[in-house]
């Protein structure tokens, strides 16, 4: 009777060192490559936002009826005057001067805004009146909600002259 071949045993896979270190560095490259694939994904992804408004800061300012027309209110806590026009319309003006930053005082007397540092003046919807400044004074959009007015301090508008459409109404 024949004897059961015997097959000799496979050889035990040997590793070497340059083979050890291959694979890290293998497997360090594909690490690499998945987080700057991420980053590509998340710099994609965050433009898509870049149109997207803004989050709204809003600060309560009172009742609407609580504000005389012809009248400014100063809020320093939200760096604005709430000036309320002749005709009911709201805007939110800017303390700063628009010439070179200084703080406007509003001259109850004379109806206007004055800077104190190169006498800039402004009348009360933020128009200017007297140079240096060269642009009305920037503002911030005033919302009305259930008969109370509410201005969105983390939006700063700029522009060059008045118009209508800066006003809100009740
Ligand atoms: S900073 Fe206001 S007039 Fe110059």
């Amino acid at each position: 009777m024949k004897s059961p071949q015997q097959h000799p045993e496979p050889p035990t896979p040997v590793i070497t060192r340059r083979d050890f270190f291959g694979l890290a560095w293998k497997g360090l490259g594909i690490l690499a490559a998945v987080e700057v694939l991420g980053m590509i994904i998340s710099f994609i992804f965050s433009g898509k936002n870049k149109n997207s408004a803004p989050p709204k800061q809003l600060l309560e300012a009172g009742p609407v009826d609580s504000f005389a027309k012809n009248s400014v209110c100063a809020f320093m806590g939200g760096r604005f005057y709430l000036a309320r026009q002749q005709d009911g319309g709201f805007i939110a003006l800017s303390l700063r001067c628009t010439h070179l930053g200084c703080s406007i005082n509003w001259e109850e007397n004379k109806k206007r805004f004055i800077c104190p540092c190169h006498s800039s003046a402004f009348d009360i919807s933020g128009e200017v009146l007297n140079p240096p400044a060269s642009r009305a004074l920037d503002y911030y959009p005033v919302l009305i909600e259930k008969g109370v007015v509410k201005v969105d301090i983390g939006t700063l508008k700029e522009r060059k002259t008045t118009g209508k459409d800066q006003f809100t109404y009740a």
